[in-house]
């Protein structure tokens, strides 16, 4: 088990760090301290071949030219929030617009573009960590109070990358972290994603408007091209519906104690996603646009999917979604863990 860091670049006169999280059996985690993006996990195939399963690019201009958030922290609120408002004990919380009227993602500045600070590295035998902080300032992109934000990225020696979220601010705020790596189990975006098999204990999905916002309704996926409780390739049933023909970018409801797992048939890789949070969005890299990734070769649309674990979008305007809001003092905790194993 080790750790390597290394300098990444410079942004606004900060220095950007890469750390590199190994384990035993050749697996490799990237990331780097601007916006705590994953830039690359190594990970064998039935072959032992070590390939890269998400979407990265080389240099940190890229990462700050390109917005399509690859393996960054999101926050303080993943997803979009309506009009970019929302009400709290009276009170309206107006935010920062930054897809028309609507707030995405965090805002114009999110958490996917600061750099993040190392707090903790820690090397053990049978893992190895590293703790990243960021302070997001009472006002920033429009979200009252001081919030501190950490995040710590473990990986085992038995294959398993774990995310752990935690935070804490000095007012009531909504907080809903995410990370919005785009894997690609083919390894090194050899092919795009719709030929994955995928599998998700959810019974229930968020149908969104127009401006993927969503309705507030909860629908069961039962009968829709929504239903991946059985596995199927994510190919099998999009063109089946309008909202679904151009690909997935959708909340679904984890079941309790429910699992997300993707695969590829060709590399036998297979990835599964266990959380503590109450929903996901799957989005399948609908808005690519072949940007030159790490390995040289352009992602296009379907190059990547994204699992984004989180809780459920727009909570704030929706009373009866779970709230994502955190009281002043209150601990926020999440986590989420992506473990690797492969079909012989
Ligand atoms: C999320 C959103 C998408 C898109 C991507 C980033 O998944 O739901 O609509 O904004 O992030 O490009």
């Amino acid at each position: 088990m080790d750790i390597k860091k290394e300098v990444f670049g410079k942004y606004r006169e900060k220095q950007v760090d890469a750390y590199t999280l190994k384990n035993d059996h050749g697996m490799e985690v990237t990331f780097i301290t601007y916006g705590g993006a994953v830039t690359k996990i190594l990970v064998p195939d039935r072959n032992g071949r070590l390939e890269n399963v998400v979407l990265g690019f080389g240099t940190l201009d890229a990462y700050i030219e390109h917005t399509h958030y690859f393996g960054a922290i999101v926050g303080r609120v993943a997803g979009r929030i309506g009009q970019s408002r929302y009400d709290h004990q009276g009170e309206t919380v107006e935010l920062t617009p930054n897809e028309g009227e609507n707030h995405l993602h965090g805002g114009r500045s999110g958490f996917n573009s600061g750099v993040w600070e190392e707090e903790e590295v820690a090397i053990e035998f049978d893992r190895v960590s590293v703790k990243i902080s960021y302070l997001s300032r009472d006002g920033e992109e429009g979200y009252p109070g001081n919030l501190k934000v950490f995040v710590t990225y473990t990986l085992t020696n038995e294959g398993c990358f774990h995310i752990k979220y935690q935070a804490e601010a000095d007012r009531d705020t909504p907080l809903n972290l995410t990370n919005h790596s785009y894997f690609n189990l083919s390894g090194d975006a050899k092919e795009d994603v719709l030929g994955h098999v995928l599998q998700m204990d959810a019974d229930s999905f968020l149908p969104l408007s127009e401006e993927n916002l969503p309705t507030g309704e909860i629908r069961p996926v039962e009968g829709t091209a929504f239903d991946f409780r059985q596995k199927r390739t994510i190919r099998e049933d999009m063109g089946k519906s309008e909202e679904t023909k151009n690909g997935y970018d959708h909340p679904f409801v984890l079941n309790k104690s429910g699992n997300i797992t993707l695969s590829h048939e060709g590399s036998g890789r297979v990835m599964t996603v266990g959380t503590d949070q109450e929903s996901f969005v799957l989005y399948t890299g609908n808005f690519l646009t072949g940007d030159i990734l790490s390995e040289g070769v352009p992602a296009g649309k379907h190059a990547g999917l994204c699992l984004e674990t989180q809780g459920y979008p727009d909570a704030v305007n929706h009373p009866h979604f779970p709230s994502v809001m955190v009281k002043a003092g209150e601990e926020y905790r999440a986590s989420t863990s992506y473990t690797f194993t492969v079909k012989k």
